[in-house]
């Protein structure tokens, strides 16, 4: 009895929610009728879970990003599946992409599943904050990205300096290694080191501590372990509370209580006003943002939320720029040669850097075809539509109610034919000289565009392209490891879009 009376309520709310969801929808715009667009076949007695489970093997097999192009291709730009009577859009249609992210901004919100965030970002933290909390997080931390201070090339020549030294002494005799847990730890160092102001030591000697109390491998490993469960929690959508691990909660603990001693730092050193030893003041994103807000969970919550922005992405731009390098010998040389002829042997400044076109063309050509970021979600938060993607032909809008979610694949829009031609698969640096694919706006979008537009941007292209010219400045030879020669390339693609096979290359002096 009781058993049908749930039944007959939770019925009962799902057909209120369909007739009150359709009776608001939107359903013109400008006098073009609304549509609905193409749905991913399926019978409707599986409930969408047939989709779904092609699309968890896809993953396993580290080939989703694909499986997002394949889908395109079968049902056009916009797509949409159901699960269990709920309908998530899927979209590579830049129009509509633009809609979400700039022109309709206000009608979309980050999706539920970055609450699945907060347990190691806090509440405070930009990465997962809609309406005026997000605008009050955007203003406090915009000018802690003056470009003169994230230009700290010295920083960053230690780093080098450093990961070098690593590889030397780790690199086996056959001189092949895997560079993309190198950049990890690179990555990891430096963005600690511009956040807190001491980097955690990612690419010292396993269990090391560097004397200020921060044990070095803790901070890493915790890092790393709360954001593989983040990745687990993120694809459980809406259910993401019910993987709460223990050790989730160890790790998140561990790195709070690392943070937490900078925070302290930073606030002291604000009330005491005075620059630390009376040493000139270098740059720490942390003591600068606490000019702005003394308040300790904003200021742990944001820092953890720019490292994890920051480290990752700039990793996986390196690691696919390595591979890339490797794979196409002739790419690689063009490039060494600009480098050779702007920079000599010298450790390049900021301007010498910018003015090398090839190396600009070779950054962007890598962020197109594998964008560290490769898909991503947003929610409407009020009954809106999509400008295109309804009806038979796609050029209908479609209506949205409030909840419904829009993925946005990257990955899938940048490997457009009708936009960067049929070669669109290809890594071809030279088409960021063409006029056609220079005016391609919306068609390009590895750092988002619109309001939200990633803050660190031009800190990730400097660092980026430093390190590219130092590799090849440092290292005569980089190929392909001759074991992986020919291995495809495959995707391992849950938060930031790493290379499933890591990036093997042979290293020679
Ligand atoms: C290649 C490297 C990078 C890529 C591809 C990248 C990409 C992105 C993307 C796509 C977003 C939008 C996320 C969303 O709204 O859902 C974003 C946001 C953001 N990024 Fe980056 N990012 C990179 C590096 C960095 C670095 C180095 C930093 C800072 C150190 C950084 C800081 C941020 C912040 C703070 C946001 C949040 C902006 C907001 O919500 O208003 N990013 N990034």
């Amino acid at each position: 009895m009781i058993l049908y009376a749930a039944i007959s309520l939770l019925l009962g709310a799902f057909v209120f929610r369909w007739i009150s969801h359709n009776a608001k929808r939107i359903c013109t715009v400008n006098g073009r009728r609304c549509e609905d667009p193409p749905m991913r076949p399926e019978p409707w007695y599986t409930f969408g879970l047939r989709g779904q489970l092609a699309t968890v093997k896809a993953s396993k097999a580290q080939r989703l990003p694909l499986r997002m192009v394949q889908m395109c291709d079968a049902l056009g730009e916009t797509w949409a599946y159901s699960l269990f009577g709920t309908r998530t859009i899927i979209t590579r249609d830049q129009r509509n992409i633009q809609a979400v992210l700039a022109t309709q901004f206000d009608d979309f919100g980050l999706a539920t599943d970055r609450d699945a965030m907060h347990a190691l970002l806090g509440t405070e933290a930009i990465f997962t904050q809609n309406g005026p909390a997000w605008s009050k997080s955007r203003a406090l931390l915009r000018p802690s990205f003056d470009r003169a201070a994230v230009a700290d090339l010295d920083r960053l020549e230690i780093f080098f300096t450093r990961m070098k030294q690593r590889i030397e002494e780790t690199i086996p005799a056959d001189r092949c290694m895997d560079m993309q847990t190198m950049y990890q730890k690179l990555t990891m160092d430096a963005s600690s080191d511009f956040l807190l102001g001491n980097a955690v030591g990612a690419l010292e000697e396993e269990g090391k501590d560097d004397g200020s109390g921060l044990a070095v491998q803790t901070f890493t490993g915790a890092f790393d372990v709360a954001q593989s469960v983040i990745a687990i929690r993120w694809a459980l959508s809406n259910l993401y509370w019910v993987y709460n691990p223990r050790f989730f909660r160890d790790a998140c603990s561990i790195v709070h209580t690392q943070v937490q001693r900078y925070v302290k730092r930073a606030i002291q050193l604000r009330t005491a006003g005075t620059p630390q030893d009376g040493k000139k003041k270098r740059y720490v994103f942390m003591e600068v943002l606490s000019e702005s807000s003394q308040d300790p969970r904003v200021l742990q919550d944001q820092v953890l939320s720019v490292m994890l922005a920051g480290r990752d992405t700039t990793a996986s731009l390196l690691s696919w720029t390595t591979l890339c390098l490797a794979r196409h010998p002739e790419a690689q040389k063009k490039l060494r040669q600009a480098i050779r002829e702007t920079i000599g042997d010298r450790i390049p400044t900021q301007a010498e850097l910018r003015s090398i076109t090839y190396l600009r063309w070779v950054l962007h050509e890598v962020l197109r075809l594998y964008p560290p970021l490769h898909a991503n979600t947003r929610c409407a938060t009020k009954y809106t539509t999509l400008p295109y993607g309804g009806g038979a032909d796609g050029s209908s809008p479609i209506a949205l109610a409030p909840g419904e979610k829009v993925i946005y694949s990257l990955f899938a829009l940048h490997r457009r034919k009708d936009l960067y031609g049929d070669d669109a698969d290809s890594f071809r640096p030279e088409r960021w000289g063409e006029e056609r694919v220079r005016k391609i706006g919306w068609g390009w979008l590895p750092f988002n565009g619109g309001p939200r537009i990633c803050l660190g941007q031009q800190m990730a292209l400097t660092h980026a392209s430093y390190f590219v010219a130092r590799m090849l400045q440092t290292f005569a030879v980089l190929e392909e490891d001759p074991k992986v020669v020919g291995q495809p390339v495959t995707f391992d693609a849950k938060i930031t879009m790493y290379s499933g096979n890591g990036v093997g290359v042979r290293l020679v002096l």
